[in-house]
């Protein structure tokens, strides 16, 4: 009886196991290249340091325990002006006692374009210095329900007379 009862329980675990998979459909994986174009000062400045207060307005990305809020453009093409994709919305913070790391907490919000609604979230350790940082996907919405992967930043472009810092951005999700 007792082991007839858990066969059918089993069973049932099973069938509801199967049913979910059923509902989320195949795995896809997703690549593109964005790019984040960094205002990293003057009136219409996207970064923000938080923490320590800064009234020269110089940022001190070295600083263990300094704080970040960024609200990036993120445009298809290269050029400040090309076709808007996104916003890059979140906050860093040197995380790193030699100043070598960031810890990058970053939505990249799409609001225009094929993933118009979705986002990734974009977390972890940036080697903020380095020619090539790479930091994990680990998650998102929308089209990117369960989101897993990768992102590489590569900052390609300073233009310092516009305070503005263009950073490649490939993306490699998985996702269903
Ligand atoms: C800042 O943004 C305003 C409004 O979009 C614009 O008129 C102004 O030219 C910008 N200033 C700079 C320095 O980019
Ligand atoms: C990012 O992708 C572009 C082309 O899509 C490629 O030229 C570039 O080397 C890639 N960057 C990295 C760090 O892989």
């Amino acid at each position: 009886m007792a082991s007839n009862s858990i066969k059918l329980y089993l069973l049932l675990i099973l069938a509801l196991v199967r049913c979910s998979k059923a509902e989320l459909g195949e795995l896809k994986e997703t690549s593109m290249t964005i790019y984040f174009q960094d205002q990293y000062g003057g009136p219409n400045a996207t970064v923000a340091q938080i923490l320590p207060e800064n009234p020269d307005g110089h940022l001190s990305f070295k600083k263990f325990g300094a704080i970040f809020c960024t609200d990036d453009l993120v445009t298809e093409g290269f050029d400040v002006s090309s076709t808007q994709v996104a916003r890059a919305q979140g906050v860093y913070i040197t995380s790193a006692l030699d100043g070598s790391n960031t810890h990058v907490l970053v939505s990249i919000v799409f609001n225009n374009g094929e993933f118009k609604g979705s986002t990734l979230e974009v977390q972890g350790a940036s080697a903020q210095f380095e020619r090539v940082r790479e930091v994990a996907v680990v998650g998102g919405t929308g089209k990117f329900r369960f989101a897993r992967g990768y992102v590489t930043f590569e900052t390609i472009h300073i233009n310092s007379a516009a305070n503005l810092a263009v950073i490649q951005c490939n993306i490699t999700v998985l996702h269903y």
